[in-house]
This record gives C-alpha cells, structure tokens and sequence, in this order.
C-alpha cells in the first residue's frame, strides 16, 4: 500500500486550518475517523455525477435517466455482499436495504425480529444505538465485561442458557476502546441456542475483514449493519444486510409510498424484498457512492489497510503508554482491536485536552462517552451511586459535567508522521500543563509543530 498515492486521492489531506485568536493556520491531522471518514476523490465523482447527469428518481420510470439511476442504485447490495464475502447474496436469500445511518438500519433490524417472543441479548459495550431501539421494542438483556473492557465469553453462553433469547445484537468493533469481539464465535453461540445475530458493524467495516457466510453456515450474521460515512462515503447512505425470509414476515418498517404492490381505500397489499422496507425516496447518490467507497477499498485490499492501521496503532499505543499521566480506557491488545484509541490525561478535562490538540497541534480527535455511556462509565469505573446521582441532576435540568473520554482514531490515509506529531503534542501538553495555565501553553506552543 503506497501511503503517498492513497494520500493524494483525499482532498482533506490538502487543507489547512486557518488562523484562530490562539493559533496560526496549520495542517490537518485528522484522527476522528471512527466519527466519520472523508470520501476519496473517485467517491466524490461518483456522488456528483450522480447529481450532474445521472439524478433521476428511482423505480418510477421508464425514462433513461430513471433507468440509469435505478441500475446504479440496485446494484450497490451486491457490492455490499460482495465485499462481505458473499457473492450474488440475493439468490442466496440475503438482501441488502439502503438505509440513512447505522441507526436507522439497527432499528430496522429490531423491527424485523420485534414479533418473535424472546429478549435480545446486547452487550455492555455497545452504542446506545444497539440498546435503545430493542428496548423499546421488548426485554433486553446485558451480557457483561471483564476488568480489561472485553465481553465475557462465558457470560453470554451461561445467559443465552438461562433466557429465551430471540437476537444477541453486537458490536463488531467498539468506538470507544477499538476492540474487536470474536463475531464468529458468538454467532455459533448464538444460532447453537436457537437466536438470531445482528452485527453493528459500523466501526469494522473500512478498517478489518468481516464475513456474512452463506445462509445455515454456523457463523453465518443474521444481520449486519453498516454506514457510508465510515467507509470513506459521504453522510446518509447505510445499509442493512439480513435474511430476504425475516425481511418479508415483518410489516413494512414505514408502511407508505415505495413499499407498496397496491393501495386502496380500505387496505394495501405490501411488496416483499428490500422495497418493503425502503420508504420514500432513498439517498440514491449516497447509496451509488456508497457503492463506489466499497469497491475503492477492495482494490486496495482490507488486508493491506489493516496491516497500515495496525502499524500506526502500534505506535501510537505504545507511546501514549510511555507519557505519565496519560491512561488509556479499557486493556486491549493492539491485534484485538481496530485503530481506536480512547484516553484521558490526569488533571486535564476530556473536553480541554481535545481543544488543546486542535490548537496546537491541528489534531482533530472527538471527546464525550461516544453515545456509549453505560461501557465508558464501567471503564471508568464510575460507581452506581455516582451514575444515579448524574442522571438525578441532569433530570433536574442541571449543567453536568460528565465524565468521559479523548478519542484518537485512524483511518487509511494518516501516516506514522501524524502519529508521531500526535505523540509529541500529547507529550508536551502533559508536561507543560502542571506548571502553566492553558492560554500560556497554547500562545507558547500554538504553530511550533
Ligand atoms: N458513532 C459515532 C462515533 O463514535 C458518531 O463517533
């Protein structure tokens, strides 16, 4: 992988942060890729042509342009299977539907399996987005972490034992600590005990090898979930793949216009397949390019862009291990996670130390829980005394300041140079921040690296 070709093809790698009260303008080094990933040029063609001459509404008309369009627009669900590992998965009973975000294919995914009896089996680590939409649908049970951050294995072997578990809904890759669960093994754990398994793998896809397997496979995932803006396509385009038989038992998602056979005053006769359940007009650019991301990545190869992050990642753990004061959330080996790192640093709020590595370094990283609050407060080994007494204060409309996390992740465009000016940054904050207040830091260092 030819880091300083795959460089050139991203346009953000050009910019420059301009002046500010506190700083000089500098360069971007861009670590927030497991919020969102910016699109390659060829992406960002694909989604303009789209737009300039190819912008037709889909499955509406017999006209060229909506011929095109829906051509482009069907095809992208191979793609997605194809990049999975599962080629002409819709005459293998697998369906791709193009969603919005990774949210709304997780809550698609709990719609189709809410008429089944049963709990859904998630995970202390998940992203509310893969608690909150079973919640409201039914019982949802936690399966819990060891003091490292990682699942336990046996706990959810002895509660699938002990529930009548419906769906185990997991993450494939964490976004607050990058640790990567063993999918496979909890989905033979899963169909072994008769449930389903729905993969939220929003934060694997671009960065480490995740397979469907065909139908009746043991570690065959019922349902897998992924968005565009983490792999490198623009915002609004996702996808959620699942079995064609669970997608057609569940009503419409929205039942309304698109996912309808025929409609009259007293009833309406649905269409089955991935049109059930895409109401409206889809982000039919966004899905194209979406499409178009996914087949960049494979010509570059998924294993090619996971030996590069891992390499970064290597360093950069293993420096911020060597800086007093920094810890880093949760205890995971660098091949057991993707290219996430969560940290915070004695003495120096979450919130702060993310602003300061914009100001003087150009360093974008997200700071907060990373809308996972109940893993990054077992990380942080918040007490459930002092849990109740936040959730009391914010209730009452108090201004919290809740605990959290910096988060530094990589993508495949940053260098081992970006990681190395991470460090130094890091370095330097933390030693200069016991004897100077922070206006003096940043005046000081702003626009020295
Ligand atoms: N879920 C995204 C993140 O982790 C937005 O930042």
């Amino acid at each position: 992988m030819n880091i300083d070709n795959i460089r050139e093809q991203f346009p953000i790698t050009r910019v420059r942060l301009p002046e500010t009260e506190n700083c000089s303008a500098r360069p971007l080094v861009y670590f927030d890729h497991a919020a969102s990933t910016h699109a390659p040029q060829a992406v960002l063609d694909a989604y303009i042509e789209m737009h300039t001459s190819m912008y037709a509404n889909i499955h509406r008309g017999e006209h060229y342009l909506s011929q095109i369009s829906s051509d482009l627009f069907d095809e992208v669900p191979e793609i997605i299977g194809n990049f999975l590992g599962l080629n002409d998965m819709e005459n293998q009973g697998v369906q791709g539907i193009i969603t919005t975000n990774t949210t709304s294919s997780l809550d698609l995914a709990s719609h189709v399996m809410a008429s089944f009896p049963g709990a859904v089996l998630t995970t202390t680590l998940e992203h509310h987005s893969n608690i909150l939409p079973h919640r409201r649908r039914g019982e949802v049970i936690f399966a819990d972490l060891d003091d490292n951050g990682k699942l336990l294995l046996d706990d959810i072997e002895e509660k699938l034992q002990k529930n009548d578990v419906k769906l185990v809904a997991v993450s494939a890759a964490s976004n607050v600590t990058g640790y990567v669960p063993p999918i496979e093994k909890i989905a033979r754990m899963a169909h072994d005990s008769g449930a389903k398994i729905l993969v939220d793998a929003a934060q694997r896809i671009a960065h480490l090898k995740l397979e469907l397997k065909p139908i009746g496979h043991p570690e065959h995932l019922d349902f897998v979930a992924g968005a565009g803006h983490k792999f490198y396509a623009p915002f609004g385009s996702a996808f959620l793949v699942g079995d064609q038989e669970l997608f057609d038992q569940a009503p419409p998602y929205i039942p309304a216009g698109g996912t309808v056979m025929y409609v009259t005053k007293t009833d309406a006769l649905f269409l089955n397949g991935s049109s059930r359940h895409t109401p409206g007009t889809p982000n039919i650019a966004g899905a194209v390019a979406m499409g178009k991301a996914l087949r960049f990545l494979k010509e570059i190869g998924i294993e090619n862009i996971r030996n590069h992050e891992i390499t970064l990642m290597k360093k950069m753990v293993h420096g911020m291990q060597q800086i007093d004061g920094v810890s880093l959330l949760g205890n995971i080996g660098v091949d057991e996670r993707v290219g996430v790192i969560s940290f915070n640093v004695e003495g120096i709020p979450h919130e702060l130390m993310a602003k300061w590595l914009d100001e003087v370094g150009g360093i974008a990283c997200r700071n907060g829980c990373f809308c996972a609050h109940p893993y990054v407060l077992e990380l942080l080994k918040i007490s459930p005394e002092l849990s109740a007494q936040y959730r009391q204060k914010l209730s009452m409309g108090e201004d919290v300041q809740l605990p959290g996390a910096v988060r530094a992740s990589i993508g495949i465009y940053n260098t081992m140079e970006e990681v190395e000016k991470f460090l130094t940054v890091l370095e330097t904050l933390v030693s200069a921040k016991s004897e100077q207040k922070p206006p003096k830091i940043l005046s000081q260092m702003c626009g020295i690296y």
